[in-house]
């Protein structure tokens, strides 16, 4: 029997298995999650949406089902939600409804819409499959956003080895204007879960960012979430400032189909924080799948270019440096500074400053341990092999999967912010512009922190 896993300030849902995040929106202080949900059992099944609210995006309230397969459509894929200003949809009953956009998976993938005007219940539109499509094997996963400079609804969906572009004045009736991705693409895999955003550049432009979920047809590489960076017409995405590699949302494998919650007034991120490959065997029973911590994005310039930068919304940690041991006289050639500390709870931050190389360990009296390292070569590498229980997966425990590294985008001094919840692991470098998150199942709480080699370490209680 396995220990509790379930964290205690990420959504997980209450039993069952979730994937995706779907519907993210913010309305009048609360933030709607919903989630591909199958509630019979803790692998991927006959998928349902799932609901969750939230107002400080840390402490969940399960609000159940809002939407179930439909014997005509099928099931209920990933999709968006939001709030239908001005009731263009005719949807509403007074006041502005909240519309659902998502894929019927049947037969075919066709996009679908549902209407609330309770925020509780969930009603499918008569009218459904508001894009039907008969010939795409995959066209799904649509991110709902208003144009405002056109004063219409868009939508991008993934379809294959591409994304399209639809407009639509009402929600309802649809047109598609454009596709992107086909030649743009430096990743394998078919697209999923797109969304497309603006955001401030540090020039003073605006920049769109396109997020694209890759879909692997077998487990080596694992699913990972690329972005591009450009401009966006009102009918297509144009990539304007290609990268010689592709771009990586987050360095780890648990950050998969993050998209923004809409209606915020910035773009806020949410992700699911598990990998296809291994997910359904994670020890983790009753239930199985947690969302992220939701980041807040914003664009920095790096020496690796412009790029995406997370910030984490996270309960408040009482930081308390941890002295660094005085150093032995006289100093031997191989002297190698070292702090050490308690870690208390299961819900914590680790900071380290750094002006060089270091290596990060959380340790448990079992003897498992989970590194960080910023080496020589100025990669950040998270080292998972004895972190905790791996024998669930064989791709788990191989080194693929264990090991994981990806080069720093800044040099200089480094500051490490290190968030962890029972088996979530969000580790963000240099304000955010390297990100991994990992999933990890020690099999007791990680007790102690110690950092080797330059720099000063400081660990973060939940501050009550
Ligand atoms: C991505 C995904 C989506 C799809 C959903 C099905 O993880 O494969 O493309 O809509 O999961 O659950």
């Amino acid at each position: 029997m396995s220990r509790d896993f379930r964290p205690l300030r990420h959504y997980t849902p209450p039993f069952g298995w979730i994937n995706d995040p779907n519907g993210l929106v913010y309305e009048d202080g609360t933030w709607h999650l919903f989630a591909q949900h199958n509630p019979e059992a803790t692998h991927w099944g006959p998928m349902h949406w799932r609901h969750a609210v939230s107002c400080d995006l840390l402490s969940w309230e399960d609000r159940g089902i809002a939407l179930f397969p439909d014997e005509a459509l099928g099931m209920i894929f990933s999709g968006s939600a939001v709030i239908d200003h001005g009731n263009t949809s005719g949807l509403g009953d007074g006041a502005d409804p909240m519309i659902l956009m998502y894929t019927s998976h049947g037969e075919h993938e066709q996009q679908s819409i549902a209407y609330s005007n309770d925020r509780v219940t969930f009603t499918p539109y008569a009218g459904d499959p508001v894009i039907p499509n008969t010939v795409q094997k995959n066209f799904r996963d649509p991110k709902c956003f208003w144009d405002a400079e056109r004063g219409r609804w868009c939508v991008v969906i993934a379809a294959g080895d591409r994304v399209e572009f639809h407009a639509s004045p009402d929600l309802i009736r649809w047109q598609k204007t454009g596709e992107f991705g086909q030649c743009e693409n430096r990743m394998g895999g078919v697209f999923e879960c797109p969304d497309l955003f603006p955001l401030p550049a540090p020039d003073g432009s605006t920049v769109w960012v396109l997020i694209a979920s890759m879909a692997h047809p077998g487990p080596f590489g694992g699913h990972r979430t690329q972005y591009f960076l450009g401009q966006f017409d009102g009918e297509t995405f144009r990539e304007t400032m290609p990268a010689p590699h592709a771009r990586l949302l987050d360095a780890g494998y648990d950050d998969y189909a993050a998209v923004t919650f809409a209606n915020a007034d910035r773009p806020m991120l949410l992700g699911w924080a598990n990998a296809w490959c291994y997910a359904m065997f994670e020890p983790t029973d009753p239930f199985c799948g947690a969302m992220t911590y939701a980041r807040a994005l914003s664009l920095v310039e790096t020496d690796a270019g412009l790029c995406l930068a997370q910030k984490p919304v996270t309960p408040a940690f009482r930081d308390v440096p941890v002295p660094t041991e005085p150093a032995p006289d006289p100093l031997p050639r191989r002297y190698l500074p070292k702090a050490e500390g308690v870690v208390r709870g299961e819900v914590f931050h680790i900071r380290v400053e750094s002006e060089g190389c270091f290596a990060l360990t959380l340790s448990n009296e079992g003897g498992e341990s989970l590194c960080v390292t910023l080496g020589t070569d100025q990669s950040l590498v998270v080292d998972r092999s004895r972190a905790g229980n791996s024998d669930f997966s064989p791709l788990y425990a191989s080194g693929l999967f264990a090991v994981m590294a990806q080069p720093r985008k800044v040099h200089g001094p480094a500051t490490l912010d290190l968030y962890f919840d029972r088996m979530i692991c969000e580790t963000f470098l240099d304000g955010g512009t390297l990100v991994n998150t990992s999933v990890v199942f020690p099999e007791a709480p990680y007790t102690k922190a110690t950092l080797l080699g330059e720099g000063r370490l400081y660990i973060g209680e939940e501050a009550q």
